[in-house]
Order: structure tokens, then C-alpha cells, then sequence
């Protein structure tokens, strides 16, 4: 049982320091469960500092707002930089360290590797965002050998994020366990994001529609048949519900992300999910749901 305080939580800025506490821990026997974040943090977040305090002993959360993963300047000097709230908010939820390296930390003169992975990056948010799984793939790596914890936690809500990460960690062999999270919803349904603060009262008021919109969707595929008409008629009612324009609606594979044509004609029983992507002004809402 870890003891929760109204302190922010102990921050650490180098990779010394951190393999040095994290050392430190392994003498005393102790095992490390690992939050990647790019700061903003939110209950889905805790949700994830929670579930590593469940399964670790130490709770290790990271703080990098990343370069390599946004291909827009605007969209990377926008991201909200909130580190003071978000020590607080660790230091309640009873985690052990943030680690907060700057950008020279993470990628010093001279970086020039990319860790790239191919198939479950392709399409969806990595068809519109180009490079931008490669980078997070490549910082994810970085979080992963510079902590050396034995877990890390990752919410189902970036489904496409985990499934890249889950890829490279296998393909890579690196010894850490991926501990997927279910997303967390506000009561209305609509997933938790930093970007929902962005909202204005009348989009926060449109946007649970995304996931009812899915919902509805994900039912009329348990009828079976062709996906397409289905996918057609809930992009309608997404737009319709007062979104400005959909970036996808796509029914795939849930582990390879493959597309599917056919409800219910996904192979070997395996399961199958509903991604969307969409827009409210200049704010895009991701969500996926199981089918
Ligand atoms: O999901 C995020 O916040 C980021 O993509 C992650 C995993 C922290 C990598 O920068």
C-alpha cells in the first residue's frame, strides 16, 4: 500500500539520476511500473498511475512533450505545458518520480536513430500524422532502456499508439511488460483527452456524439454483412451531429489493424474494433470501441 501526500512528486531531469533511483530500488527488491505522458495530465492519466501502484511498487511517470511525434510546428508549440499541476497531481495519486528530461536529454547533439515500425502504423492516425508513430516508437524505446522498469501502462483510448508499442517491444525484445488500460470516459461518453479542454461549451455539447454515433455502429455490425453501408451512414451522423469533417471511420483487425470488409468476417474469431477520427474546429477527437 503506497502512501498518498499532498506533495508534488519528486522530479528527476537526467538519465543518471533516474537509473540511479531506479537502481537504487532494485537493491531494496522493489519492481517498477512506468506512466509515459506528455504532461496536461488528466483523471485518464491517474487512472494509469493507479493501475502501475496496483501491479508495481514504484510508480515512475514521464513527463516529454516529444518533437519527433508532431509534424506540425503550431500543433507541438500549442501542446499544453502544465508540469507544476502535474507534479501535484502525481504526488496525490501517490506516485514515486516524474521523470521530466528535457529535449537535449532525449535527443543530444549527434541523435540520429529512429526506431520505425511497419503494418499497425500505417493508416488511421498514422496516415494523416506522417512520422509520427516512428517518433513515438522512438521515445517510447528511449523511456523503456533508460528506466529499465519491468512494466508500463498505456491507454486503450491511443489503440493504435499501444499496438505500436506492443509491436516494437516484441520485435525488439526488450524485457518490459505492456499493460494495456481501458479508456476512461467522462459520464456523457466522451473519452478523456487534454485536447477536450480546447472545447467551447457548444462542441464540448457535440462531442459525446462521436462515441454514441459508434456505438450505434458497433451494433449494426453484430447484424453482420457489409461494413461499408454502415461506415457510410455513421460518417452522416457524425457529421450531422455538428462535427466540421470526419478524418476516418474505419472497421480493422484489433491486433494486426488490418481493414475489414465483412462484419463478423473477422479471421479465426479474433477481434475486431471501430476507430474514428474527427474534428470540432480545430480540435481532433480520436476514439476506438471493441465490435
Ligand atoms: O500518449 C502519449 O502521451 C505519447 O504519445 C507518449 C506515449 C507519452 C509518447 O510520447
Amino acid at each position: 500500500m503506497t502512501e498518498k501526500s499532498q506533495e508534488a512528486v519528486e522530479i528527476c531531469r537526467t538519465v543518471a539520476d533516474l537509473r540511479a533511483r531506479v537502481a537504487a530500488w532494485r537493491r531494496d527488491g522493489l519492481t517498477v511500473g512506468l506512466i509515459p505522458t506528455m504532461g496536461a495530465l488528466h483523471a485518464g492519466h491517474i487512472s494509469l498511475v493507479d493501475a502501475a501502484l496496483a501491479q508495481y511498487d514504484r510508480a515512475v511517470a514521464t513527463l516529454f512533450v516529444n518533437p519527433r511525434q508532431f509534424d506540425r510546428p503550431d500543433d507541438l508549440a500549442a501542446y499544453p505545458r502544465t508540469e507544476e499541476d502535474d507534479a501535484q497531481k502525481l504526488g496525490a495519486a501517490g506516485a514515486h518520480l516524474l521523470y521530466a528530461p528535457n529535449a537535449h536529454e532525449m535527443y543530444p547533439d549527434g541523435y540520429a536513430t529512429n526506431v520505425s515500425v511497419s503494418g499497425v502504423s500505417a493508416g488511421l492516425c498514422g496516415g494523416d500524422r506522417p512520422g509520427h508513430f516512428d517518433g513515438v516508437a522512438t521515445v517510447c524505446s528511449k523511456l523503456f532502456l533508460q528506466s529499465g522498469a519491468d512494466g508500463a501502462f498505456f491507454g486503450e483510448k491511443d489503440y493504435q499508439q499501444l499496438q505500436v508499442v506492443q509491436r516494437f517491444v516484441s520485435d525488439l525484445n526488450i524485457p518490459i511488460l505492456i499493460h494495456p488500460c481501458a479508456t476512461i470516459r467522462e459520464d456523457d461518453g466522451l473519452a478523456l483527452s487534454s485536447r477536450n479542454k480546447r472545447l467551447t461549451a457548444v462542441q464540448r455539447a457535440i462531442a459525446p456524439r462521436l462515441y454514441e454515433v459508434m456505438q450505434g455502429a458497433a451494433q449494426a455490425f453484430g447484424a453482420g454483412g457489409d461494413a461499408a453501408p454502415v461506415l457510410k451512414a455513421a460518417v452522416e451522423a457524425i457529421n450531422a451531429a455538428g462535427f466540421d469533417s470526419v478524418d476516418y471511420l474505419e472497421f480493422r483487425d484489433a491486433v494486426s489493424l488490418t481493414p475489414l470488409e465483412k462484419a463478423g468476417g473477422v479471421s479465426g474469431g479474433q477481434a475486431a474494433r471501430l476507430f474514428a477520427a474527427a474534428w470540432l474546429g480545430d480540435v481532433r477527437l480520436i476514439d476506438n470501441i471493441p465490435v
